[in-house]
Order: structure tokens, then C-alpha cells, then sequence
């Protein structure tokens, strides 16, 4: 780690921190991600991939996902009057690849590698670890751990199934396609 680099200006990045209402929850997403940034291995935020597999940038996809997962709740609302709480879906859109910045590191001959940490966890814990420690509340700490297919379990919420739908959809813009049909209809 660089100990002159200088720290993240996350609204700079990501402005949408700016559209969480509660001041604590948005100061919150800008601690995480600042604890997170200097334990880092990466030069700068542009140089974080969405993810080992995809090469495209974090920061548009993150963004991506944002946009994409505010705009399927104002949707929902419109046509079917759902409520959903807009600060947990932006926190946690914000936050569900934040440990990129310590799971992957670049490697020596180019590209990127897993660290120790991102070969022994799964994708997110250590963003919902962080988050937990810095009071993120629970909805959104449930989205951060819930919103990869690699999650233990499926997320449990409007917000959550939000996230991951966007998630997925962006993935498949962005890389290739991520939908498998396992069986004609599985419904509870
Ligand atoms: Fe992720």
C-alpha cells in the first residue's frame, strides 16, 4: 500500500452517496468505503475491476447498478404503489462491491489477483464486516452479504431482490450473459 496516496474523495465518484436522506447512513457509506480504500492495494478506483472475471471498471458498474435498481423501485411504486426505503437501496448498491478494494489486488505481471483475504472469504463478507462495525443497519448489511449468486442465500427483500436483479443485469450488459434456466417453472 502506498502510504502517500491521498484519500478517496468518494462523493467525487460516486455522487449518488449525496441522494441518501439520512446524513448518518451516507456518512457511514463514506467510512466504509475510506477504511476499506486504505487498506487497498490498488493505484487508484478506476483500476478496481467489476470483478476477477470482468475486466470492465467498478466505478460505472456500481453506478450502473444504482441508477438501474432506483429506477426498477420507481417503477414498482408507480404502476403496483410498492414502498421500498430508497436509503437502504442506495447504501447498499453503494456498498455491495466495496470490498473489491481488498478481495482483488493488481498482480505482479499485470491484471489483477485475489489477496489472501479474497481466496479465503466470500465475495462481500468483509464489506458487511466493516460496514456492521461502522452501524450500518441490518437491511442493508442483509443486501451487501445477499446480493451475489455467490451468496449463501438469496436476499429477502424488495431492496434486496432489487440489488441483485440490477446487479445481474448490469453484469450482463457489461460481460455476458448470466442467465441459466435450470428447470421450466420453480415457484414457491
Ligand atoms: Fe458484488
Amino acid at each position: 500500500m502506498d502510504a502517500a496516496r491521498p484519500p478517496l474523495d468518494l462523493d467525487a465518484h460516486f455522487p449518488e452517496v449525496a441522494q441518501i436522506s439520512d446524513p448518518a447512513l451516507a456518512g457511514q457509506v463514506r467510512a466504509v468505503w475510506a477504511e476499506l480504500w486504505a487498506r487497498s492495494e490498488f493505484p487508484d478506483l478506476a483500476a478496481v475491476p467489476t470483478s476477477g472475471e470482468i475486466p470492465y471498471p467498478n466505478v460505472p458498474h456500481t453506478r450502473s447498478v444504482t441508477a438501474l435498481a432506483l429506477a426498477m423501485a420507481e417503477v414498482l411504486a408507480r404502476f403496483h404503489g410498492t414502498r421500498i426505503d430508497r436509503d437502504v437501496l442506495i447504501a447498499a448498491c453503494l456498498l455491495q462491491d466495496a470490498s473489491k478494494l481488498v478481495e482483488y489486488r493488481p498482480a505482479p505481471g499485470g491484471g489483477i489477483e485475489k489477496t489472501e483475504l479474497g481466496r479465503a472469504m466470500p465475495h462481500a463478507f468483509e464489506a458487511a464486516r466493516i460496514a456492521a462495525q461502522h452501524g450500518v443497519p441490518l437491511p442493508v448489511l442483509h443486501i451487501i452479504a445477499t446480493h451475489s449468486p455467490s451468496a449463501a442465500k438469496l436476499p429477502e427483500t424488495l431492496e434486496g431482490r432489487i440489488v441483485y436483479l440490477a446487479d445481474e443485469l448490469d453484469v450482463t450488459a457489461i460481460h455476458r450473459d448470466q442467465f441459466v434456466k435450470e428447470q421450466i417453472l420453480r415457484r414457491r
